[in-house]
């Protein structure tokens, strides 16, 4: 078994009803049976939650929802606990950059829901990176480590399992203009892996899985999965389409 297995992952946004979603995932069920060797996550919005669950049950693809709330129950309207999410997940993805601006959710947001699913046995997919803005002024690292530490501090990760990071430049996302390979792999050696070293020891920060996204498609995949810190990707766009998801998953197999 490879320290790290690649994890491929499709954050479907809010994106497909039902009824979409179950077609998609008929669609490209053949595609990823098909590819061994590579963890595959599927994240659809929550109402699909509970019917594809049952579809992969025994299929070795993993669910995941796109976030949840700290609390355990009660007067919280329009909100998902971790439980709820527990019953048919094994995964969560907090702090996506859509949610940090358009939601407004801050680190201390993002640290207690991180807290929440862990406590719940929830594997956070913990999104971190940089804007536009950011980038050009040169803070990109400091950013992604400021981001990271308040995300994970007082969390207790003691295996690599419980955790994926998903270095996400905002600028990247949805725009077709995918960071390089190499620039990424450059961050994830240089800030991402000493940073959780320096939260959680070094056996944690090197086998807990890094992915890359930000505009990964079918053609580009196999140039991040080519680098050595890079262990998957979150991917949007390109997974609501069966064929690109399904290229992207079987060029993590080269891994
Ligand atoms: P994208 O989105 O692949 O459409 O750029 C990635 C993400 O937001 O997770």
């Amino acid at each position: 078994m490879m320290a790290r297995p690649p994890l491929v992952a499709g954050n479907w946004k809010m994106n497909k009803t039902v009824a979409g979603a179950l077609r998609l995932v008929e669609e490209m069920l053949p595609g990823l049976q098909a590819v061994g060797g590579v963890e595959k996550l599927l994240c659809p919005p929550a109402p699909a939650l509970m019917p594809l669950s049952a579809i992969l049950d025994g299929k070795n693809i993993g669910l995941g929802a796109q976030n949840l709330y700290w609390e355990k129950e009660g007067a919280y309207t329009g909100e998902l606990s971790a439980a709820m999410v527990k019953e048919f997940c094994q995964y969560v993805i907090l702090g996506h950059s859509e949610r940090r601006a358009i939601f407004n959710e801050s680190d201390a947001d993002i640290q207690r829901k991180v807290q929440a699913a862990l406590a719940a046995g929830l594997r956070p997919v913990l999104c971190v990176g940089e804007t536009l803005e950011q980038n050009e002024a040169g803070r990109a690292a400091e950013i992604v480590s400021s981001q990271l530490r308040a995300a994970l501090e007082g969390a207790q990760v003691d295996s690599a399992e419980a955790l994926v990071i998903a270095y996400e430049p905002v600028w990247a996302i949805g725009t077709g203009k995918a960071a390089t390979p190499e620039a990424t792999n450059t961050l994830l050696r240089n800030v991402v892996r000493p940073t959780l070293a320096g939260l959680f020891g070094e056996h944690v920060a090197t086998s807990v899985r890094v992915l890359y996204g930000g505009s990964v498609n079918a053609a580009n995949g196999a140039s991040f999965f080519a680098e050595t810190e890079i262990d998957g990707a979150l991917v949007g766009g390109a997974s609501l389409k069966a064929q690109e998801f399904v290229g992207i998953v079987q060029a993590a197999q080269q891994k």
